[in-house]
């Protein structure tokens, strides 16, 4: 699929692709992203994580407070997110800042997923240590007790970050290797500058 032209509002565009992406059976899981962050010392450190929803405000992704990522966004509030829709042949590249979403909006989301992920949540010190997989059991059944027959809060270590762009590209595989690329970076007037790159 030649790309022409992009529509002129990047998350436009992103829609028009992940619903294309969505109409096909066979993408894995189109809402997987790769999440990079930056170390204390420099080093960038990428690992996947999942879309939970877009608008223009950003692109937002849940997590465990404590984890090694969120050190990383503490420090500094910067990350890459890259999207690639194999069956497309498509890829999306973002970079912006990051923002930690209301406790109202995590609460929400919390509320609507399963209870196991919910007591998974609070098992898990994600990206700590772990002496044996039956502590980590151990905990699953000690939360599931602890929360039988009610609710489950949403733990105060565990919420959500929006990654809010200034600089998303679009990536479509064409023959020979001449691909074609969309760059939008945001102006200081709040409009997109769109050019086309070299593959
Ligand atoms: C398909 C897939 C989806 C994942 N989704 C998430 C997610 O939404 N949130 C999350 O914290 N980790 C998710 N993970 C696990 C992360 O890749 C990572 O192992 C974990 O967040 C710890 O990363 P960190 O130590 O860099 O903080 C996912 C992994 C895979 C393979």
């Amino acid at each position: 699929m030649i790309l022409e032209k992009v529509n002129e509002n990047p998350f436009e565009q992103f829609k028009i692709w992940y619903q294309e992406a969505n109409k096909i059976e066979t993408v894995p899981i189109i809402e997987t992203m790769c999440l990079s962050t930056i170390d204390a010392n420099g080093f960038p450190d990428s690992r996947v994580v999942l879309l939970k929803s877009f608008d223009e405000d950003g692109f937002t992704f849940y997590t465990n407070l404590n984890s090694v990522k969120c050190k990383h966004l503490e420090k500094n509030p910067f990350a890459s997110l890259c999207f690639h829709w194999q069956n497309l042949k498509r890829q999306v590249r973002i970079q912006g800042k990051v923002s930690q979403v209301l406790d109202s909006i995590a609460d929400e989301y919390f509320a609507s997923r399963p209870r196991g992920s919910q007591i998974g949540a609070w098992a898990s010190e994600q990206s700590e240590v772990l002496a044996s997989r039956e502590i980590l059991l151990k905990k699953v059944t000690d939360f599931e007790k602890k929360f039988e027959n009610q609710e489950i809060p949403r733990p105060d270590f565990w919420s959500g970050f929006v990654v809010k762009p200034f600089k998303i590209e679009f990536w479509q595989d064409q023959e020979n290797r001449l691909h074609d690329r969309f760059q939008y970076s945001l102006q200081n007037d709040n409009s997109w500058k769109i050019v086309r790159l070299n593959p």
